[in-house]
């Protein structure tokens, strides 16, 4: 088969028992692939066997083909159409292979998911559809066997179609075509089925040939990690692996996280073959056109279609070591070129790996799937798995053995790059007329930020309100910001996409930063669900900064539901809703608690007034 023909590589996920091999047997067979003969061989296994003809037998029969050139093993099957080249994958409930495909060592492109219309959905559908949901497979669509034994009845067949979407629609993903098929009798897999007049969807083949093909590299956005940085005489050459896209000398590159911009001077490669450019799979060395400071670790893209740049990712992660591994513990990650430490911050979900099954429990333990968030001990750049496979991969290092492998996912999490970059250059700080002791000499109180974090009907806005007056009327110059307040204003261009939230949060920790150092006492009620964006307003109050905690389960919130919008976004009418569809990270060590959960208001105000009046002493 030649190589330069595209190739799509199908994973087909199936109870055995729903026709598995007999469909992967038919299509194999109705594209004329089949070895003149073979048919015969099977149909003789079969006889032997005293059963009707069995496809199953196709891959003992393709056996002795093996040494002859023609590749094929039980887990992959090659065929062909006019159009292109496919791999159907079949999907054992196996370890190895969940572990190759969690880690992406053998992502598919699309993938077919296989219903018996007799027996229908069965808690092992859900369980398959979840394993795609686990690959990150997007492009799929199901197959609905045996509809020869369900006397090609439309109605059996749109029940499970509409069960199943459902289900599927749950866990976020989207069937392009619902097929009723008889793998058996190979209708609806090459041509459309005369006993199924009411289908007038795709054939099997027709959606094969509908599936997307991930782009070439070469056409994907520049990723190039960088491995090294080298001086040879007065150059400093920065070395790696075009692991995508194209660079040419006079390309404007940009290095993340570091957030630097500069020209490529020139593009060096070992054998001395200087040419301008070069593209995807190429190890080259470049020479920019600044001397700028860039470190192993850091990717080399362009500006527009840069990659994430995070201190947190989410991941599906197959897990290897002799330890448990459990919210808290903390590994080496290492991701392309770069390291740093990780710390497991929650643990979503637990599933074996040979059953599919969820586990209970707080640990993952060795070879299990997860899906987690980890927290990273500073920046790094990289990409989610679905937009590069290696630039969003990463292993976890424990002592020194490898522990386990994932792919990134940055859903519900924003790009931190607009939040961290700083643009103005050439500027120099001013230092005030009036001291800080002046001022707070003056107001007869120090200056400072509590700030109010929780979920949506947590109590926020009532707290920092009443705070407020309890505070002014014992003589502090008091004010407080509040989220809806801000985004009429100062924040009305931002909505609540993760990268809008983190800008709000900025925004405001730097607003509430300036009024300290003024002397006020600043209260803030903004969810500001993400713990980096906290971190961050932190640093700009420095240690003027009180985080507190307004702490009510999403349960007791959602009964309380002020504005009814946790009605909408049960409904759906909601997108990135806190606590529904949108991560709240809780704070770790807040410098107070206040529970509405099971306080009062009353007890409330008076805790935050008592640590207030510690806070900020007195004067004159
Ligand atoms: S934050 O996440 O960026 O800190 P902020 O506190 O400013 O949020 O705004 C939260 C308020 O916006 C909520 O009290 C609610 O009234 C409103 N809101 C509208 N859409 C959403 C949403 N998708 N998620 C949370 N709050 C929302």
């Amino acid at each position: 088969m030649s190589a330069d023909r595209e190739t799509l590589r199908v994973v087909v996920i199936g109870h055995v028992d729903h026709g598995k091999s007999t469909l992967v047997g038919r299509l194999f067979h109705d594209t004329g692939m089949l070895p003149d003969g073979k048919l015969e061989a099977i149909r003789a296994m079969s006889e032997k066997r005293g059963m009707p003809f069995e496809w199953a037998f196709l891959m003992d029969a393709l056996q002795a083909e093996r040494d002859q050139g023609i590749t094929i093993d039980t887990a992959h099957i090659w065929f062909r159409t006019p159009e292109r080249n496919y791999v159907l994958v079949d999907a054992p409930g196996h370890k190895e292979f969940l572990k190759n495909m969690v880690t992406g060592a053998a992502a598919s492109d699309a993938a077919l998911l296989l219903i018996d219309a007799v027996e229908g959905l069965r808690e092992q559908s859900r369980r398959h559809a979840f394993l795609l949901h686990l690959l990150g497979v997007r492009e799929m669509a199901v197959v609905v066997n045996k509809m020869d034994a369900a006397g090609y009845s439309e109605e059996r067949f749109r029940t499970i179609q509409r069960d199943y979407e459902a289900y599927l629609a749950e866990i976020g993903l989207k069937a392009q075509a619902f097929i009723p098929i008889s793998a058996r009798n190979g209708e609806n897999l090459a041509s459309s089925s005369a006993a199924m007049p009411w289908y007038h969807g795709p054939t099997v083949l027709q959606q094969l040939g509908r599936f997307q093909i991930r782009a070439p590299s070469e056409n994907r956005p520049l990723r190039m990690p960088v491995q090294g940085v080298y001086k040879f005489d007065d150059r400093r050459i920065i070395a790696g692996r075009l692991e995508s896209g194209r660079i040419a000398v006079g390309d404007t590159v940009l290095f993340s996280p570091s957030n630097k911009t500069t020209r490529v001077a020139s593009i060096e490669r070992w054998q001395a073959n200087r040419s301008a450019e070069a593209g995807a799979g190429e190890s080259i060395g470049v020479c920019l056109t600044e001397q700028i400071f860039v470190e192993r670790g850091e990717i080399l893209s362009h500006v527009a279609d840069a990659p994430v740049e995070t201190d947190v990712l989410r991941a599906r992660l197959f897990w290897l070591g002799q330890r448990p591994m459990g919210v808290g513990s903390r590994y080496k990650i290492k991701l392309h070129a770069a390291e740093a430490t990780a710390t497991v911050q929650s643990i979503e979900r637990i599933f074996d790996a040979s059953s599919l099954e969820e586990v209970r429990g707080g640990a993952v333990e060795k070879n299990s799937v997860c899906e987690i968030t980890l927290r990273l001990s500073r920046l790094v750049a990289l990409d989610p798995y679905d937009r590069n496979a290696v630039t969003g991969r990463f292993v976890l290092v424990d002592d020194y053995d490898i522990a386990g492998g994932g792919v990134v996912s940055m859903e519900g999490y924003a790009d931190q790059r607009r939040v961290t970059t700083v643009r103005a250059t050439d500027i120099t700080a001013v230092d005030h007329g009036v001291s800080l002791v002046a001022r707070t000499q003056r107001n007869g109180h120090e200056g400072g930020v509590l700030w109010l974090t929780g979920l949506s009907g947590a109590g926020k806005s009532t707290l920092a309100v009443a705070l407020e007056a309890a505070l002014f009327t014992r003589g502090y110059q008091v004010y407080v910001l509040d989220g809806d307040n801000v985004r009429h204003g100062l924040c009305a261009d931002l909505g609540f996409s993760p990268e809008d939230r983190a800008e709000n949060i900025r925004r405001v920790g730097e607003v509430a930063a300036l009024m300290a150092g003024a002397g006020m006492i600043v209260v803030t009620a903004f969810i500001s669900p993400y713990r980096s964006d906290r971190d961050r307003a932190r640093k700009a109050a420095d240690t003027r900064f009180h985080e507190i905690y307004v702490k009510a389960d999403l349960a007791v919130c959602e009964t309380r539901d002020p504005k009814g919008l946790y009605k909408k976004a049960r409904a759906g009418e909601l997108a990135n809703f806190t606590g529904i569809s949108a991560p709240y990270e809780a704070p770790t060590a807040p410098e107070l608690v206040v529970d509405t959960g099971t306080k009062s208001v009353d007890a409330c105000i008076d805790d935050l007034v008592a640590y207030a009046v510690k806070a900020f002493k007195r004067q004159g």
